[in-house]
């Protein structure tokens, strides 16, 4: 089975060829980080104003890539949520289009469960069931227990801001472009991490939830007494945010019994965290996705409707964009 995968949720705009949920034609990734970069931020209507622009050339570019023609592909698959608004409308109006013109099915599929798919899809293996999610991106921050594809337990998430996010806040008080991440990960690499004491937050009676808040504004107090060293500050930061992530997730797949940890979302490029979760957990078994699939793309959005086409039949074409949207 032929699925077009359409991706349109924040920032970047994409289209993938799919086959059988796994095998990858093509994948085409139209990234905004240039109009957005002089904002420090992704602006909505920016955002939604190049998709409109950029969208049909993917779509274009990702079917010449594949070899395929649209007349061969079998179902449209798309990011219906959770996302910006108007963002989502473009990939969903694209996808009824493409559904309505060619007679052919029309899936809608969460963005998270996407991202946590592209683990699933890169591994060599299959990943015994139950495993634990971990979903580290610039919007959410999750603990999911996978019974299957589509049977999630959400057992833990941030109560402020997500662990991306609290990266791109931080680095922008370090001055570095937007997004920060990657640029924090690269500052951090000469810093010597316990030079600051910091530490993630705790959630009261919530042992599984997580707090970026506080530990951003311990960042911003020490930057305020100034005389800080940059790369010291980075790697500090960046060491307790991983290291409070790393504790939940273990004692949550201790909790939960489960021996392989799925990881997905932009956060997880980074190999810093790859590495303390490597040297913390040598007996799990530990599933990063592809560097090309931990960013938005849309090879997980139709490798993921493929399945969810499977077991749940068509979406129709009163299917809505959901600006939140639980796991399931
Ligand atoms: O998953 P994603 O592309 O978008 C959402 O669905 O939210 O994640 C983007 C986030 C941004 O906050 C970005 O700063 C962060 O992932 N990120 C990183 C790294 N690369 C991207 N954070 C830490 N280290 C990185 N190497
Ligand atoms: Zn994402």
């Amino acid at each position: 089975m032929l699925v077009l995968g359409i991706e349109s949720t924040c920032d970047e705009a994409a289209c993938a060829v799919v086959r059988d949920g796994r095998e990858i034609l093509s994948n085409v990734v139209s990234s905004q980080v240039d109009l957005h970069r002089m904002y420090g931020g992704v602006v909505p209507e920016l955002a939604c104003r190049r998709h409109v622009d950029v969208l049909i050339p993917v779509i274009e570019e990702a079917l010449i890539n594949s070899k395929t023609k649209l007349q061969t592909i079998d179902l449209i698959a798309v990011a219906r949520g959770p996302g910006l608004v108007g963002a989502l409308l473009i990939g969903l109006n694209a996808a009824k289009a493409l559904s309505f013109a060619l007679g052919k099915p029309l899936i809608g599929v969460n963005h998270i469960e996407a991202h946590l798919y592209a683990s699933l899809m890169s591994a060599k293996t299959a990943i015994a069931f139950p495993c634990l999610g971990v979903v580290l991106s610039g919007g959410h921050t999750a603990m999911v227990v996978i019974r299957d594809l589509g049977d999630y337990q959400l057992i833990g998430q941030t109560v402020d801001d997500a662990i991306g996010e609290a990266f791109d806040k931080v680095a922008k008080m370090l001055h570095l472009p937007y997004p920060g991440g990657p640029e924090i990960e690269r500052l951090a690499r000469d810093g010597d991490p316990k030079t600051y004491a910091f530490r993630g937050g705790r959630v009261k009676e919530r042992p599984l939830d997580f707090s970026f808040s506080g530990l951003k504004t311990a960042v911003l107090y020490t930057l305020q007494k100034g005389n800080i060293h940059p790369n010291d500050l980075a790697a500090s930061f960046q060491e307790a945010a991983f290291q409070d992530v790393i504790a939940k997730s273990l004692r949550a797949a201790k909790l939960h019994e489960c021996s392989s940890l799925v990881f997905g979302g932009g956060v997880t490029a980074n190999q810093r965290l790859r590495y303390l979760f490597a040297s913390a957990a040598p007996e799990m078994n530990l599933h990063w996705p592809t560097m090309e699939m931990t960013i938005d793309n849309a090879a997980m959005i139709a490798g993921l409707g493929f399945h969810t086409y499977k077991r749940k039949g068509p979406d129709d074409l009163s299917l809505d964009a959901l600006t939140q949207m639980p796991l399931g």
